[in-house]
């Protein structure tokens, strides 16, 4: 059954409040600027669906300790820093609902703001000691910054394929759900093994929730709290439209990618792509390698004892599959 965020918060408890009293402090600082953006960011919070996997696995194994709120912040830091990057590459002014901090700041405070909630992580950490968790993080740091640029060298040419979107994909976003997950197991004192498998689980979730927010970005209006049709206008081919390119002929290809080039002028190019999208079933087909993704990750935690973490956590998977939000 598909989960409701909120309810699996709740029923953390004090630990959910834990992990949110950490985060906040995790960010106070002497700067009256950083503390307004900073502030703002807290206001406008988004789901927080990664610090709730990194709970939820912790529970699932039995353990959740102070550390465990520490990693849980830690990775909503990784991805707020991701978010206040990304909007100034993506050239986003909308975020969770809001202005966002770029519009709101411009440019120059949304990179220097990302760096910042980037640098307490690294210093939260040492100062904690919690040395187990570096090399998890400094690893997805370097996916992330590839995932980013692998993903902008392949617009510049528009030269995506099924695989190398894959690559993006597993970088940028599901590299970064797996650490959610694997520092949950690190700090409930997990064996390598079972951090391992954990990792694992997280990456296909990672995939599902990715896929799943490119086929969201096809929809006309959506729920997110974020501008749609933003990845033809960033050149970026995501699944749908690389499976319905995969089906064409030469001439066609050419031809839709021409569209795409034009995209951010031509209105009339933009609903030409999502017919042809559609008429080569591209969402279907995103959807069915959603789901492949989602049984697999369903598939290594059924390898753990049942208990209530792990039922929560299953439930938090079928959220991924179709989540609007
Ligand atoms: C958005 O992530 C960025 C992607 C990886 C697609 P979320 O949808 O988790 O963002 P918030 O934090 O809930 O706004
Ligand atoms: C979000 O990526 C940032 C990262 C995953 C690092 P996108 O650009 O694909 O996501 P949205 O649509 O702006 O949230
Ligand atoms: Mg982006
Ligand atoms: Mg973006």
């Amino acid at each position: 059954m598909t989960a409701d965020l909120e309810q699996l918060k709740q029923s953390l408890g004090n630990h959910w409040k834990g992990f949110s009293d950490f985060f906040q402090q995790a960010l106070l600082s002497d700067i009256v600027l950083l503390n307004t953006i900073n502030r703002y960011l807290l206001q406008h919070a988004g789901k927080q669906l990664r610090p709730l996997l990194t709970l939820l696995t912790a529970e699932m194994l039995g353990k959740i300790t102070e550390s465990t709120y520490l990693a849980a912040s830690a990775v909503e830091m990784v991805h707020t820093c991701s978010l206040l990057h990304d909007d100034v590459i993506d050239n986003a002014d909308e975020r969770r609902g809001a202005p966002s901090v770029k519009a709101m700041w411009r440019s120059n405070a949304s990179v220097l703001t990302g760096d910042y909630w980037l640098s307490r992580i690294f210093h939260m950490v040492i100062t904690h000691q919690e040395y187990r968790l570096l090399p998890w993080f400094s690893g997805c740091l370097v996916n992330l910054s590839e995932g980013e640029l692998l993903q902008l060298e392949k617009a510049l040419h528009l030269s995506a394929t099924e695989a190398g979107y894959f690559t993006i994909i597993g970088k940028k976003t599901a590299s970064l759900l797996a650490v959610s997950m694997a520092s949950g197991a690190i700090t409930a004192d997990a064996p390598a093994e079972t951090v391992q498998q954990l990792y694992d689980a997280g990456y296909q979730m990672g995939l599902a929730f990715q896929i799943r927010d490119d086929i969201l970005d096809y929809h006309k209006t959506n729920m997110l709290g974020k501008p749609t049709g933003n990845d033809l206008r960033e050149q970026k081919l995501t699944l749908p439209l690389l499976h319905a390119l995969a089906q064409a002929d030469e001439p066609t290809r050419a031809k839709v990618l021409k569209w795409v080039k034009s995209v951010a002028k031509s209105k009339r190019h933009y609903t030409k792509i999502i017919s042809f999208v559609k008429a080569h079933h591209g969402m279907e087909y995103a959807h069915t390698v959603l789901q492949q993704h989602v049984d697999k990750a369903k598939e290594i935690l059924a390898s753990f004892p049942e208990n209530e973490g792990r039922n929560k956590l299953m439930g938090l998977v079928d959220f991924l599959a179709v989540r609007k939000k």
